[in-house]
């Protein structure tokens, strides 16, 4: 079918307010032209994240009125795990209030100073969190995962060569290895369950731990039926199978194919690692039947993870956010391709080519979607990743300046994204009016959160 329409009908309606241009022009100039500053009640579009963003369905809210709010041992938890011990196959689970603090727990435990962890691409978090225990985040995503334009069915593919290379080099130096699905950094792209394979197949040769990074493994999974030779027509659970067994662990941020809006966990196969870990979580999260989260949202995960295997879901899902990069490809609006599984990512170098990086063309793109439309993105550009070379004291540039215009699930109709298009639209059409931002007040680390600006 060309024509996907949504499989689910509305049960409860939140309105959304499309603020005036005045109040948008006010807004814009209060927050200074940071999208992060803007209420979100101000925001008609909201396509910041992804994340925790997405709207349950009957049956987990149903499910929240049966959360048990014991202290140990809540009925709940035995739901939660024992739907990640189905799906994933991992014996010990650990639950965490969100992804991060999965990352932080392991790589706390198993890094030391000097160690390195290979990933395709670490999410900025996942990065984080290696580097604050002394480690070294590296990226070995293929080569066509850096031109926006290069077409490949898996472009969150690990470069194998280079991860031999690497393990054959390194080996003492590497305590775990990592990949994640679907690569978010790089434009929510998938990994072929051949090149996962493959590179499960190099950390047992080396004995390397392979964890997963599994915030989009549904989506993922359906990629490679889709795309795969040979995996149409199998159910989404057993490729999901298939993956988590070629693992020794996962971290997970239920916030994203947990259909969540909190929750998250730590899975290993490792007794004693979980031992250490479920120590160390007693202090910063909780009990380890609960993890930092309340009995009835253990309910929510543990039926959200259940439900993301719809295959009905699944296609609709990634159908919807495909079609709505091909409306923008339409417009002529450069975006990163093949489209991602939950997000199109607007090549705004390409869209504003008058605008010089010093200038943050993503950011002029981003502060033009608000004026418009009332529409939140993120730059994913040289505000996010630029900085000062410590030895030169001149600027440095991101390599690439995207906006992202992630896609919360089963929250927006296909008609709220052709409405984005058609803001985009309006935009394309008076571009050459866009001068470009200067930065005016930055925090020393992460300035995109809180970075104001000036129009030029
Ligand atoms: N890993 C990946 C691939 C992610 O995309 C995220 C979060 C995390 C880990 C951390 O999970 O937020 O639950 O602590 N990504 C969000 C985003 C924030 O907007 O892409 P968390």
């Amino acid at each position: 079918m060309v024509f996907q329409p949504e499989p689910w009908r509305v049960k409860v309606v939140e309105p959304i307010r499309l603020p005036d241009p005045e109040e948008r022009e006010r807004r814009l100039v209060e927050a200074g032209f940071n999208v992060f500053d803007i209420p979100a009640e101000a925001v008609f579009i909201d396509l910041l994240t992804d994340s925790g963003t997405s709207a349950m369905s009957d049956d987990q809210w149903a499910g929240l009125m049966l959360g048990d709010e014991s202290y140990a041992g809540a009925r709940n938890f035995y739901h939660f795990e024992r739907a990640v011990q189905d799906i994933f196959g991992f014996p010990h689970v650990v639950p965490v209030h969100q992804g991060r603090v999965a990352e932080n727990l392991l790589f706390s435990t198993l890094l030391r100073p000097g160690h390195i962890v290979p990933n395709n691409s670490h999410f900025d978090t996942t990065r984080a969190n290696v580097e604050s225990n002394a480690g070294e985040a590296l990226d070995l995503v293929i080569e066509e995962a850096r031109r926006p334009d290069a077409d490949h069915p898996f472009k969150g593919n690990v470069d194998l060569e280079r991860a031999r290379r690497l393990f054959e080099r390194e080996r003492e130096r590497i305590p775990l290895a990592m990949l994640t699905l679907t690569n978010n950094s790089g434009g929510g792209q998938p990994v072929s369950l051949a090149n996962i394979k493959a590179y499960a197949a190099l950390c047992r040769e080396h004995g390397i731990p392979f964890y997963i990074d599994a915030c989009r493994f549904a989506e993922n999974a359906w990629f490679i039926r889709e795309r795969e030779e040979g995996q149409q027509d199998r159910p989404v659970a057993d490729i999901v199978r298939e993956i988590f067994d070629l693992a020794d662990g996962c971290t997970m941020s239920a916030k994203k194919d947990g259909l969540a809006n909190i929750g998250g966990f730590f899975a290993s196969r490792d007794p004693e690692l979980v031992e250490t870990i479920k120590r160390r979580l007693v202090l910063i999260e909780g009990f380890p039947t609960y993890g930092g989260l309340a009995g009835r949202d253990l309910e929510a995960v543990a039926r959200g993870l259940r439900e993301v295997l719809d295959p009905e879901y699944l296609r609709f899902r990634v159908k919807q956010v495909e079609a709505f990069g091909r409306s923008l490809i339409q417009l002529g609006i450069p975006v990163i391709r093949p489209v991602g599984g939950h997000a199109v990512y607007v090549d705004a170098r390409a869209f504003l080519p008058e605008i010089p990086p010093s200038r943050f063309p993503a950011q002029a793109l981003v502060v033009a979607l608000y004026r418009q439309g009332a529409v939140r993105g993120v730059e994913i550009g040289s505000v996010m990743f630029g900085r000062t070379d410590p030895d030169t004291g001149d600027p440095v540039y991101a390599d690439l300046e995207l906006v992202r215009l992630a896609v919360p699930r089963r929250v927006y109709t296909n008609s709220h994204l052709q409405y984005v298009a058609t803001v985009l639209e309006a935009i394309r059409d008076q571009r050459d009016r866009l001068k470009g931002l200067e930065i005016v007040h930055q925090a020393p680390v992460l300035r995109h959160f809180t970075a104001r600006f000036r129009e030029l």
